[in-house]
């Protein structure tokens, strides 16, 4: 397929898990790749897959927290594949405690990640976008951004300032030409998964009308929807990828 040839993604947290996904199946579909992650070393890895694919991809070792890195990862697609067409808000982390536990610094790592991270990573790629005149952004949030689990007064708080986000600069870029949507993924077999106790994993399990959790490949889909044109006349729209839990 070719829904996205010619054009340039940039994907933050594009070293693993969903990101990598998501760059994958951007990259089957035409488009170059920017990664931008944490690792330096995982992040030229996953480019080299993708290379070694017949794909193009680039590594940038960005720490979405860092208003200058995120400005640079920008800067980086720019001079190498002279345009954004496509930014992804992936990179993220859990800090999970209960009120009584979780520390300020916990809460605080979670926010900057998730919250302040996609609004550095919405600014920068929208500064590309509007002069281009085109261009589609696709925040990930999660379903506990939607309902709020206990254990994630962090995580929670900052994936429902993630849609707050989309929304007002959807509202912003709109008449710009470019859209900005969101994903609420529910549970997804990946690192951060994995790390969770076997007895949760079971408790959500049992939530999940489908009775089985996503591949990442699942959540790629559909941002390669939200990515483009398919979803031309869509902006500001949350979509939750979940197997039916918390509908
Ligand atoms: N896995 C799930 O079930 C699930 C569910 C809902 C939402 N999500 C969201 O999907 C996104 C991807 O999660 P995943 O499951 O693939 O996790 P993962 O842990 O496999 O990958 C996350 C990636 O983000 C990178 N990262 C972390 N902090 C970063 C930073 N400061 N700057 C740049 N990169 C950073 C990590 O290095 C890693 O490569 C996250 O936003 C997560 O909250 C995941």
């Amino acid at each position: 397929m070719t829904l996205l040839e010619g054009r340039t993604a940039v994907v933050t947290g594009g070293a693993q898990g969903i990101g990598l996904a998501m760059a994958t199946t951007f990259a089957e579909n035409g488009a170059k790749i920017v990664l931008g992650d944490l690792d330096p070393g995982r992040t030229q890895a996953a480019a080299e897959e993708l290379k070694a694919a017949g794909h193009e991809a680039l590594a940038v070792e960005c720490d979405v927290t860092s208003e200058e890195q995120v400005n640079r990862l920008g800067d980086a697609a720019l001079e190498t594949f002279g345009r954004i067409d496509v930014w992804v808000n992936n990179a993220g982390i859990t800090r999970d405690a209960t009120l009584r536990k979780m520390t300020l610094d916990q809460f605080r790592a979670v926010v900057d990640v998730h919250l302040q991270g996609s609004w550095l990573g919405t600014r920068r790629a929208s500064l590309a976008m509007r002069e281009a005149g085109s261009g589609a952004i696709v925040n990930i949030s999660s379903i506990s951004g939607k309902v709020g689990l206990v254990g994630q007064t962090n995580y929670s708080a900052a994936k429902a300032g993630i849609v707050g986000l989309t929304k007002a600069a959807a509202k912003e870029l709109a008449h710009l030409g470019v859209r900005v949507n969101a994903i609420q993924p529910g549970l997804v077999y990946t690192d951060m998964v994995r790390a969770l106790r076997e007895d949760i994993i079971a408790a959500k399990l049992a939530e999940i009308p489908m009775g089985r959790g996503a591949e990442p490949e699942e959540v790629a889909n559909v941002a390669l929807f939200l990515a483009s044109d398919l979803s031309s006349y869509m902006t500001g729209n949350v979509l939750e990828v979940t197997g039916g839990r918390h509908i």
